[in-house]
């Protein structure tokens, strides 16, 4: 097949367990061409978010087998990181645009800049940029995973979340609590509020409050962060707790977490592991046929105590602990769909006169571009192996 002249832009098929979304979606292969790019797609790289390779060619795009859409595309764009196989075939010269965690594992991007590949990412975004929120896959994503851990403990839960009143009885609605009001928690506080549930929101940002009351949740302030003005960080984002910050606040939510039915907690702090809020002690609390859901669960440990990613445990007294894993992968079209436009902002965002462009005195590309030139440009990512080796 030939591939006419002009910049490509090649999506691949993703490879991670479990992973079904895919980098860009038919409907925005339309935006593209007319910026002048053209669209290339790995056979079936769409095929687990249901978008097919006709749907994709019908906008205009040419489906090409894997060696081919590595070797013709200059950038070539994904969901989460290559695998060692796609890592081979990346060429000097190539982007690479993707959520590359290049804070989480330095040493990946460092593969990449040996590799000569420029390598863009997504999650090192400037977030409280205006120009860069069409651009911002971290909170599409966040707000996808907010939406499906509230349907996820709806459906594990054997009560209804609305008020019912029936010839029957009447039964009273679920309580939850939502453990962490960011991007994630919010998305969570309003999909539980349509379904009828009656929700308490905590953070420790103190500009939280009027966040999670305007989506309808009555807002937790609790006395053990009160006194210090609350627990907010830079960058709009929470700060970690010091150890008896951190007590204290377990303590005093064990009790509120014990009236609960339902408790999804979303908390994280930037670069740290993410903050036990839960403990072993406050699931003890529960009634029997409560659920938690926490999706802050990770290998390093989540918000609430025993919570695994990819494990649902019921615990000796009958909760249910949902460690939550790549919830967006499991909504992989609206995913798809909301990543899809991000990427395709931040590609028009550096695309001038057919060509990528980096420019890493401009604001938006020094959060994002991780590696050029066969150097890691990033300063936070470059900081961190520098330390690695002293
Ligand atoms: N366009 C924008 O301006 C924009 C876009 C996206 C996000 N943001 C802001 O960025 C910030 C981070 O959002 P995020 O969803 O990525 O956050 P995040 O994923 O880093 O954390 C989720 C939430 O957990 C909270 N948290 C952390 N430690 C906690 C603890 N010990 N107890 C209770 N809660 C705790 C954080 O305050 C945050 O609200 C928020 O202020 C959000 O409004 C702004």
């Amino acid at each position: 097949m030939t591939v006419q002249e002009g910049l490509s832009v090649g999506v691949v098929r993703e490879t991670g367990p479990g992973e079904r979304r895919v980098a860009l979606v038919p409907a925005v292969v339309g935006r593209l061409r007319a910026a002048g790019l053209r669209v290339l797609v790995e056979t079936d790289a769409g095929a687990a978010a249901w978008f097919s390779d006709e749907a994709y060619a019908q906008q205009g795009a040419v489906v090409l087998p894997t060696a081919a859409l590595y070797a013709e595309a200059d950038v070539l764009v994904c969901v989460g990181r290559l695998d060692e196989a796609g890592i081979g075939r990346l060429r000097p010269g190539q982007a690479l645009v993707g959520m590359l965690a290049p804070l989480a594992d330095p040493g990946h991007a460092r593969l990449l800049a040996e590799r000569g590949v420029t390598a863009v990412s997504l999650d090192g975004l400037p977030r409280t940029l205006s120009r860069a929120q069409p651009m911002d896959a971290l909170s599409s994503q966040a707000s996808v995973a907010g939406y499906k851990a509230v349907v996820l403990a709806a459906s594990l839960y054997g009560r209804y979340f609305p008020m019912m009143v029936t010839a029957a009885g009447t039964e009273r609605p679920a309580a939850m609590l939502v453990l962490g009001a960011g991007v994630a928690g919010l998305q969570a506080v309003g999909t539980a509020r349509r379904l009828g549930a009656v929700v308490t929101a905590y953070d420790v940002r103190p500009e939280a409050r009027a966040e999670a009351e305007s989506v309808g949740a009555t807002f937790l302030t609790l006395d053990a962060l009160d006194a210090v003005g609350g627990g907010a960080g830079a960058g709009g984002y929470a700060r970690a707790l010091t150890a008896e910050e951190t007590e204290a606040q377990q303590r005093e939510l064990a009790e509120h977490v014990a009236r609960q039915d339902i408790v999804i907690s979303t908390a994280q702090v930037p670069g740290r592991r993410p903050p036990l809020l839960v403990t072993e002690e406050a699931v003890k609390g529960m009634r029997a046929g409560s659920v938690v859901v926490d999706l802050a669960a990770s290998a390093l440990g989540g918000n609430v105590a025993g919570s695994l990613p990819g494990r649902t445990v019921v615990t000796d007294g009958g909760v249910t602990v949902v460690g939550a894993d790549n919830l967006p992968a499991t909504m992989p079209g609206a995913a798809s769909t909301a990543y899809a436009r991000n990427v395709t902002a931040l590609l028009l965002h550096m695309v001038a006169d057919g060509a990528l462009v980096v420019d890493l005195s401009e604001e938006i590309q020094a959060g994002v571009v991780v590696t050029h030139g066969g150097a890691v440009v990033h300063p936070g990512t470059a900081a961190l192996l520098k330390e690695a080796q002293s």
